[in-house]
């Protein structure tokens, strides 16, 4: 895919010259048998950065995701989750599966729960219903096209959570992308949520690896799912030393994807057949809408892969472009014109 504008994910970034070479030297140890040097100083430096008091290393987001879930909540009990969700849509029915919970999803605008709906989606104590164990949130917002969550929003949440005794597990894969554009302290996201999830393998650019943060019991109950899942890794450490750069190189520059989306943006707005399927532009996310009667998304998603470019078809309107270290201002270009060409053809 190396001759094409790939613009399909965030996840598609490869290591850098620095990861490679820290891959090489990472001083290593056994991450089962918790002495892998590189791992712990990874989890240590997230700790530090959002003010939590442990963190844990993932392969992938969607295990941490789903191994927060199992550790906040025991099977039976339900999780209040935004319908639009990745961790509802795109984990492949984990929540059922693997924590054995059952999901109230609720409807969110871009992202935030109504507080009367959020109220109303409790479960009173009642021995005839199951238990409220858990209330997901997402920052930033993927299905909204990457839409940040205010932090007063957050707040607001936490506090509603924190009155009814419900921990709060925040999927931020993409926090990186929102911190660089409201400037606020990392420890802000930390302090409104019970645990929250960072994925190092999206615009962050490592191969793989995410990180879990919580308090001491919850990473140690999610370090004993971890393990049922198959995912204690040993010499972690090599992929992990990726983390430890991408901490230091990767997110002042996250702000270069963020404006390139918003550049493709503006080349959307020109556009005959097509809209933008969301408000704003936040982060490195774009939805466009296919309105030409005669074509689809995926009709749209083939035609544009001839042009050289790689999108994602949703179904069969939604096309998603996601920005990310590999593309310039000349691939943003060159998609709006081959968009142009398709859809006025
Ligand atoms: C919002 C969100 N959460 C979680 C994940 C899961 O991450 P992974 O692909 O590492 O499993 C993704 C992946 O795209 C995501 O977009």
């Amino acid at each position: 895919m190396s001759n094409y504008s790939d613009f399909r994910s965030d996840t598609v970034t490869k290591p850098t010259a620095r990861m490679y070479e820290a891959m090489q030297k990472a001083r290593l140890g056994d991450d089962a048998h918790g002495d892998d040097p590189t791992t712990q100083e990874l989890e240590r430096h997230f700790q530090h950065l959002f003010e939590k008091e442990a963190a844990l290393f993932f392969p992938s987001g969607t295990m941490a995701n789903q191994a927060a879930v199992a550790a906040h909540t025991v099977p039976g009990e339900e999780i209040i989750v935004d319908e639009s969700s990745h961790l509802f849509q795109f984990e492949g029915g984990g929540l059922s599966r693997i924590a054995g919970v059952q999901t109230r999803t609720i409807n969110s605008d871009n992202g935030q729960f109504d507080f009367g709906r959020i109220a109303h989606a409790v479960r009173a104590v009642s021995v005839h219903m199951p238990r409220t164990g858990l209330i997901c949130t997402e920052q930033s917002h993927l299905f909204s096209g990457g839409t940040i969550l205010p932090i007063d929003y957050l707040q607001e949440l936490h506090a509603f959570a924190l009155n009814r005794s419900i921990p709060i597990h925040l999927d931020g894969a993409r926090l990186f992308n929102v911190q660089v554009e409201t400037e606020l302290a990392f420890a802000e996201y930390g302090a409104v949520c019970d645990s929250l999830m960072i994925s190092l393998s999206k615009g962050l650019s490592c191969p793989i690896g995410s990180v879990l943060l919580g308090d001491g019991a919850f990473i140690e109950r999610a370090r004993r799912v971890r393990k049922w899942m198959g995912g204690s890794l040993h010499q972690a450490g090599v992929v992990a030393a990726c983390g430890l750069v991408a901490l230091d190189e990767m997110p002042a520059r996250l702000a270069t994807d963020n404006a390139l989306c918003r550049q493709l943006g503006g080349m959307v707005l020109g556009l005959q057949g097509a809209r933008m399927a969301q408000e704003t532009i936040d982060t490195n996310i774009l939805f466009l809408e296919i309105t030409q009667p005669d074509l689809d998304a995926p009709m749209v998603e083939a035609a544009l892969a001839d042009h050289g470019v790689l999108a994602l078809a949703l179904g069969d309107r939604l096309l998603r472009f996601v920005t990310h270290r590999h593309l310039s201002h000349s691939d943003v270009e060159h998609a709006g014109s081959a968009l142009n060409q398709i859809l006025n053809a």
